[in-house]
C-alpha cells in the first residue's frame, strides 16, 4: 500500500495525532548461499520491497500491533513481553520488543501498523524486513530520549536474536544485516565470522543487465526444521575438520584443504554440506571480485555453479526451483541463474540481458507454469538503502 493510505488507516485505527515511519527492506543474496551460519562470506543487497511500520508511542505499556492486510489485533504488555512466543503473527515483532528491552533499551507502549510488499514465503526474508523495522522504530525512539546515534549492526544482530531465540528459526546473520546495513546501487560482501564489510557497487543497469527476481510461487513448508538440520549436519563436518586443522569456523576451510582432509567426516552427507559450504565461499570470494571489475559474463557463471551446489551437495532447492532455474538458463540473454535464500522453494535469481528482459519474463513464466502447475511472479530487483526512518507521506 502507499504511504499516504497507511497513514489514514493508521488514523482511523488508533485516533488522530502524530504518527513516525520505520522501514525494513527485504533482500536479494546475489551469492553466498548457507555460508553465513558457517562464518563463510554472503553478498547480499538490500532490496525496494519492504515492510514499513507506522508508530505512535502510547504512556500505558501496551504494545498494539495491526497489520494493513489482516484483521487481527495483537495487544502485548512491555512488562510481560517473553510470553507472546505462540501467537499466529506478531511473534517477529514481538520478539524484538523481548530482546531490546533484555539489552536495556527503553521500550515503551505503542500502537503500530505493520505493511509488507514483500511476498511471504519468497525467499527475500520478509521476517527479517519485520524485525528490522520493528528494530529500527524501537531503537529511534529509544535513542532520541538519550541523543546517542543508531548502530545499526546492534540492531541486526538484534532482530537475528529474535528470530533464533524468540520464533526458533536458527538463522545466520545475512538477512538481518542486508535489511539493516543496506546501500543503494550496492551489495554488501560481508563476513559472517566477524562481521567485517565491504560495500561493492552493482552496476549491472549501466553495464546492460538487469537482474530478475524470478518467484516460483512454490510454498515453503518445514523450512524452520530442513534448515536446522543442515546447520547440524554442517557442525558434524566441522568438529571432524577441526580435529585436523585449525580453523574457527567451516568457512575457514580452503578448497584445497577439503580435498586433501575430506575423508575425516566419516558421514557423506555431512562431507557433502561441508563441499557446498567450503566451495561457495571460495566462489563468493571470486565473484566479489568479479563484480567490483564489472565481469558479469564470469559472475554468471558463479551464479550457475553455485545453484548447482545447492542443488547435489546443500540439497535445497526442489523441483520448483531446480525448474525455474532450468528455464531460465534456456533464455536468450541469460548470463547467470541461481535460487536466493534458504532454498526449498520462493524466489531464484537471473542476470538477463536488458533487451532481453521483457522476454524473459513472458518465456520462462511460460515454461516455468506449463512444467510446474505454479503461476509464477518475477520483479525487477531495485537495490536500495537499508533502515530508517521515513517521511508518513511518501
Ligand atoms: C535464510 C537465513 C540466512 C541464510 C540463508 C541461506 O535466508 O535466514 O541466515 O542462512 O537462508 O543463505
Amino acid at each position: 500500500m502507499e504511504f499516504t493510505s497507511l497513514k489514514s488507516m493508521f488514523l482511523k485505527y488508533y485516533g488522530d495525532g502524530p504518527v513516525r515511519a520505520f522501514c525494513g527492506p527485504a533482500r536479494v543474496n546475489l551469492i553466498g548461499e548457507h555460508t553465513d551460519h558457517q562464518g563463510g562470506y554472503v553478498l547480499p543487497a538490500a532490496i525496494s520491497l519492504r515492510s514499513v511500520c507506522f508508530v505512535r508511542e502510547r504512556q500505558d505499556g501496551i504494545i498494539r500491533l495491526r497489520a494493513s492486510d489482516l484483521d487481527v489485533v495483537v495487544e502485548a504488555h512491555i512488562s510481560n513481553l517473553s510470553k507472546y512466543k505462540s501467537i499466529n503473527w506478531g511473534a517477529y515483532q514481538i520478539g524484538v520488543a523481548y530482546v531490546m528491552q533484555q539489552k536495556g533499551y527503553d521500550v515503551s507502549g505503542m500502537d503500530i501498523l505493520f505493511d509488507e510488499t514483500v511476498p511471504h514465503g519468497s525467499g527475500l526474508s520478509s521476517s527479517a524486513a519485520i524485525e528490522v523495522a520493528m528494530a529500527t522504530a524501537i531503537a529511534t525512539l529509544s535513542h532520541e530520549k538519550i541523543a546517542t546515534p543508531i548502530d545499526y549492526v546492534e540492531l541486526a544482530l538484534i532482530a537475528q536474536e529474535a528470530e533464533n531465540q524468540y520464533v526458533g528459526m536458527n538463522c545466520g546473520i545475512m538477512d538481518q544485516f542486508a535489511s539493516a546495513m543496506g546501500k543503494k546501487d550496492s551489495a554488501i560482501f560481508l563476513r559472517c565470522s566477524d562481521l567485517t564489510y565491504r560495500h561493492i557497487p552493482v552496476r549491472f543497469m549501466q553495464h546492460g543487465y538487469r537482474l530478475i527476481l524470478c518467484n516460483t510461487k512454490k510454498p515453503r513448508s518445514l523450512i524452520e526444521s530442513a534448515y536446522n538440520q543442515r546447520r547440524t549436519e554442517c557442525d558434524l563436518a566441522f568438529r571432524a575438520l577441526k580435529a585436523i586443522l585449525n580453523i574457527n569456523c567451516l568457512a575457514d576451510v580452503t578448497p584445497q584443504q577439503y580435498e586433501a582432509h575430506q575423508e575425516v567426516i566419516l558421514d557423506p552427507i555431512a562431507r557433502k554440506r561441508a563441499r557446498h559450504v567450503i566451495y561457495e565461499n571460495a566462489r563468493t570470494i571470486s565473484a566479489c571480485a568479479l563484480l567490483e571489475k564489472d565481469d558479469f559474463v564470469a559472475f554468471g557463471l558463479l551464479m550457475n555453479a553455485s545453484h548447482e551446489s545447492l542443488k547435489k551437495d546443500f540439497e535445497v532447492t526442489g523441483k520448483e526451483l531446480d525448474t525455474m532455474v532450468e528455464v531460465s538458463g534456456n533464455q536468450k540473454g541469460v548470463i547467470g541463474a541461481r535460487m536466493t535464500g534458504a532454498g526449498f522453494g520462493g524466489c531464484s535469481i537471473a542476470l538477463v540481458e536488458s533487451q532481453h528482459a521483457d522476454a524473459f519474463i513472458a518465456n520462462a513464466g511460460a515454461a516455468y507454469e506449463e512444467r510446474t502447475g505454479y503461476t509464477p511472479e518475477f520483479y525487477y530487483a531495485d537495490i536500495t538503502d537499508g533502515a530508517g526512518e521515513r517521511e508518513t507521506e511518501s
